[in-house]
């Protein structure tokens, strides 16, 4: 049977992982939720890098995952392509994924992206953008309280309302489609939704396809094992992630790298 690993620098991956849970029924899999080290993207990028590597090495050569989805754009902006010379399995990140849909998506081809200091300040999105289609307008926000406040479990209250306003305010008003450039804010995309009522992109479905297509399907019809490994607060993360799954999380092993 396969096992497919899959990380973040904590429960924001999750949201990867539900999409990856619906298209892989038989696979084991192994999620890694660094969050004694959330979040990254407040981090410089070499101390990104060099947190990712060791989640990625744990998976790769101690677990022998047989694919690596990095289910962090923060993580994918700083370390997808050493990944990719690093390891022989393949190697799968978000923001290219979020990129696709937004392209199909916009119809006036000004998008924006919300994400992480880190990944704004690495033009992660731009890049990948401009690669494509240098005829876009992307309008890039960095949401620096976002991560912390979904690790500790969202409260939806007057003063989280008026952080989401704050942000969206700084993105034009004539953007038709919005990529939610960090896997955590999809857990609270119910909340974003109030305040912009456009295209709302959450790239986690687009790259559970991709993997599809780059794995294909399970040749097994087994009962899979799913398992968690969480650098930090395990009862938190069972708290978050529970919610967001709608289902019992167990499993969940507390490790230091
Ligand atoms: N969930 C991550 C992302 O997609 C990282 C959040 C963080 O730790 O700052 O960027």
């Amino acid at each position: 049977m396969r096992t497919i690993g899959v990380f973040d620098s904590g429960v924001g991956g999750i949201s990867v992982l539900k999409e990856i849970l619906k298209e892989f029924p038989y696979d084991n899999i192994i999620y890694f939720g660094d969050s004694l080290h959330a979040p990254y993207g407040d981090r410089e990028i070499e101390e990104i890098r060099a947190l990712c590597l060791k989640v990625s090495d744990f998976l790769v050569y101690e677990k022998k995952v047989d694919v690596l989805v990095i289910a962090c754009n923060t993580a994918t902006g700083a370390a997808m392509t050493i990944m990719r010379e690093r390891y022989r399995v393949p190697v799968i990140g978000v923001v290219e994924n979020g990129v696709k849909e937004g392209i199909r998506e916009t119809k006036n081809k000004r998008i924006g992206v919300i994400a992480t200091p880190a990944t704004i300040k690495m033009n992660v999105y731009l890049k990948e953008f401009n690669q494509i289609d240098k005829t876009l307008k992307i309008y890039q926000v960095k949401c620096p309280l976002f991560v912390e406040l979904i690790e500790k479990g969202w409260i939806d209250n007057e003063e989280s309302c008026q952080l989401i306003k704050t942000y969206l305010n700084n993105l034009p008003k004539n953007i038709d489609t919005l990529i939610l450039g960090c896997t955590h804010y999809p857990l609270i995309k119910k909340y974003i939704k109030r305040y912009f009522t456009k295209k709302i992109i959450d790239p986690a479905k687009e790259t559970a396809k991709s993997l599809k297509l780059i794995i294909g399907e399970s040749k097994y019809i087994e009962k899979r094992e799913i398992k968690f490994f969480v650098s930090g607060d395990t009862q938190k993360f069972k708290k978050v992630a529970q919610e967001f799954l709608e289902t019992t999380v167990d499993n969940i092993v507390n490790i230091i790298l």
